[in-house]
């Protein structure tokens, strides 16, 4: 059904951004920043369950980051790898299930195996869904979705919208009800560029390390007052 305010949210996608410009201002290393955006990340997870969201898509690390320094780079890698090793129990009690949403196969072999095995353990956990958008840009998952229309035998012809969407890196789950941005900036980033088609977007001054459940649920109470029209008329 298009349009009207009846709408709930399933499915919120975070650019959890800011992590530096937090640990600056404290006149500490940016890779404390992503410490704490971490612990925060942890934080908003069991927020996301608790009020009932479906899916939760978190924007961790782009296909533009590998630019920054090695150092950083190196760091955030090793972060998720070992939250991926430590995590399991909180994944269980919460019932989360671990997916991601990016190219893994330039994700170097350790964290691959961790990021598979968090998701084969929790593939039956009945939660949330925390989908890790790692190695991910909007655009690269367009043309990897276009190369694998192709190799399955998909010509151009033959592609639609539909056709397309089904090649996705997670074509089961509901496009992004809501795309929330941290830390100040206005702009996507190469996060989710086709799902967000008709996502409703919320812009947060906060930096990333800084929000909390209450800023969720405030984001999800104005999503909950828009009204979507999907380009149909107010009725
Ligand atoms: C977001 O925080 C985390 C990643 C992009 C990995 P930033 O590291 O971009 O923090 P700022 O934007 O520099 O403050
Ligand atoms: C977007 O933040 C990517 C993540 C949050 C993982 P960036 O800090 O990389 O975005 P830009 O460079 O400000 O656009
Ligand atoms: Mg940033």
């Amino acid at each position: 059904m298009a349009g009207g305010r009846e709408h709930v949210c399933r499915h919120v996608g975070i650019i959890m951004d800011g992590n530096g410009r937090w640990a600056q201002a404290r006149g500490l290393p940016r890779t404390s920043g992503h410490l704490e955006g971490l612990k925060t990340a942890r934080r908003i997870v069991e927020a996301a369950g608790k009020l009932g969201l479906s899916y939760l898509t978190l924007y961790v690390f782009s296909t533009e980051n590998w630019k920054r320094a090695q150092g950083e780079v190196d760091f955030i890698m090793g972060l998720v790898k070992a939250h991926l090793l430590r995590e399991m129990d909180f994944y269980r009690e919460n019932g989360i299930r671990i997916r991601h949403a990016g190219d893994e196969t330039a994700l170097n072999a350790d964290i691959r195996a961790e990021l598979r095995k968090a998701m084969d353990q929790t593939k039956n956990f009945p939660g949330l869904q925390v989908v890790l958008a790692l190695n991910y840009g909007g655009r690269d998952e367009i043309v990897r979705a276009v190369r694998r229309a192709a190799a399955a035998g998909v010509g151009a012809g033959g592609l639609d919208e539909k056709g397309l969407s089904s090649f996705l890196d997670n074509p089961d789950i509901p496009d992004p009800d809501l795309i929330v941005r941290t830390g100040g900036d206005f702009r996507s980033s190469n996060f989710l560029l086709w799902e967000s088609a008709y996502a409703e977007f919320a812009f947060s001054p906060k930096f990333w390390p800084d929000w909390t459940e209450a800023d969720l649920r405030d984001a999800l109470a104005d999503f909950g007052s828009r009204e979507r029209r999907y380009g149909d008329t107010k009725r």
